[in-house]
């Protein structure tokens, strides 16, 4: 048959009418690349996740708990003398990486390129700020990690010659690599795509991605290679990510745990984290979206918020449980942005494939200060306020 025939068929087969007769008005370039992109779409996934919201599978019933956090605070300096011993051994045999996540668009913070470019008042650019950290790291040990990044369709071209053209800030740019995560379509509330400049319109399909990125872009291939045993996945916008750390690295380590995450006290019950739980048993977070009014608000007798460590993207996984993540399926959130669908999948979802996690609480001010909007909380401003009080 016939590619034309093909596209036509899973049109029709998909109810996506009007699509095809986008499809039918095309010649030339224009026809050959729309009739590409579509025998490229998963059509029966993307229409399984439009008919799981009928059917509300979302939200279907999960036993939330609370879930355990190891203060990082209340470890003694013996103790941490000795993680840190373990983690600096494997980081400076290079069997660590850091993987940022840096696929997201800016737009909450009003930014057109992709976030990492953004640059703040003190005339650094989010990934400069972050090539630092290897620099440093390099300063007193005289090595540093592979740092893998992730991008996207929408803003892989634009990272890469940015990279390239402020000469990989110091880096040696056979330790970075870049990958792109995968895309959707997004559909209009009644299960239809869209065309925009005569190609189905897509998103990026959230930081879940990660993992099918990692292995489908053969990333794991070279980790492999390079005999890399642990990653670090962190994303692009928290300008105070400590993504080299021995001493978490060694506490996983110690405590024979194939996943990791750090987390801070949560602010104030609204605050737009992510938190810490049990989901049926196994290790997760409730995204700030799909959190409920008691998760929220809820206290223990003490007064604390019981559900009140919260997120800061900063995950340590053992590259061995990557297939085993991804051989699970990824549940997909829903947003909707400007009236479309867009579905998503979440990084931590991932850590339902382990039965258990370690949770390192560690202080804000030391390791979060995220730039999410333009003005007010999370903002360029109050991210670089905690950046430069950290220097003094
Ligand atoms: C995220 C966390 C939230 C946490 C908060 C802390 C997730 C899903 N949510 O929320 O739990 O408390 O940060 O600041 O992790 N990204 C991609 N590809 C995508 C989408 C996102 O690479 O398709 C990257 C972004 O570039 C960013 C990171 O993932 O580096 C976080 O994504 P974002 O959508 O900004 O999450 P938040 O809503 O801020």
């Amino acid at each position: 048959m016939q590619k034309l025939e093909l596209a036509q068929n899973k049109l029709m087969q998909y109810n996506q009418e009007e699509i095809l007769s986008v499809l039918n008005s095309l010649d030339g370039k224009e026809k050959e690349e729309l009739i590409e992109q579509i025998l490229k779409i998963d059509f029966e996934e993307i229409t399984k996740l439009y008919e799981n919201l009928k059917t509300k599978e979302q939200s279907q019933k999960c036993e939330i708990q609370p879930i355990d956090y190891i203060d990082k605070d209340k470890l003694s300096a013996g103790e941490k003398e000795e993680l840190k011993k373990i983690g600096l051994n494997i980081i400076k045999q290079n069997k660590y990486a850091v993987v940022t996540m840096a696929g997201g668009q800016g737009t909450r913070l009003g930014w057109d390129g992709p976030k990492g470019t953004y640059k703040l008042a003190n005339g650094k650019f989010i990934f400069q700020i972050l090539a630092e950290k290897f620099i440093q790291f390099k300063d007193q040990y005289g090595t540093y990690p592979y740092w893998y990044i992730m991008t996207s369709e929408q803003n892989n071209v634009q990272t890469v010659d940015f990279f390239k053209s402020n000469n990989y800030f110091g880096l040696d740019k056979e330790k970075i690599k870049f990958f792109k995560q995968d895309k959707l379509p997004v559909l209009t509330p009644e299960g239809k795509m869209v065309i925009e400049d005569n190609k189905i319109k897509t998103a990026s399909n959230g930081n879940g991605a990660v993992y099918a990125g990692l292995i489908k872009e053969k990333m794991i291939d070279d980790m492999r290679l390079k005999n890399i045993e642990w990653l670090y996945i962190s994303g692009v916008d928290n300008i105070m990510v400590k993504f080299i750390d021995p001493i978490f690295l060694g506490l996983t380590v110690k405590n024979n745990m194939q996943i990791a995450s750090k987390s801070v006290a949560k602010a104030y019950p609204e605050e737009k984290v992510g938190v810490f739980c049990k989901k049926n048993g196994k290790p997760g977070i409730v995204e700030y979206i799909e959190l409920t009014e008691e998760m929220r608000n809820d206290k223990n007798a003490e007064g604390n918020l019981i559900y009140g460590d919260a997120n800061i993207v900063s995950h340590l996984l053992n590259v061995d449980i990557i297939e085993k993540i991804t051989s699970q399926k990824m549940q997909y959130h829903l947003e909707v942005k400007k009236g479309l669908y867009k579905f998503e999948s979440f990084v931590f979802d991932g850590f339902k494939a382990m039965d258990n996690m370690l949770v390192m609480r560690v202080k804000r001010e030391e390791e979060f200060a995220p730039i999410k909007n333009s003005e007010g909380v999370d903002s360029p401003a109050t991210a670089l306020e905690i950046y430069e009080n950290s220097k003094k």
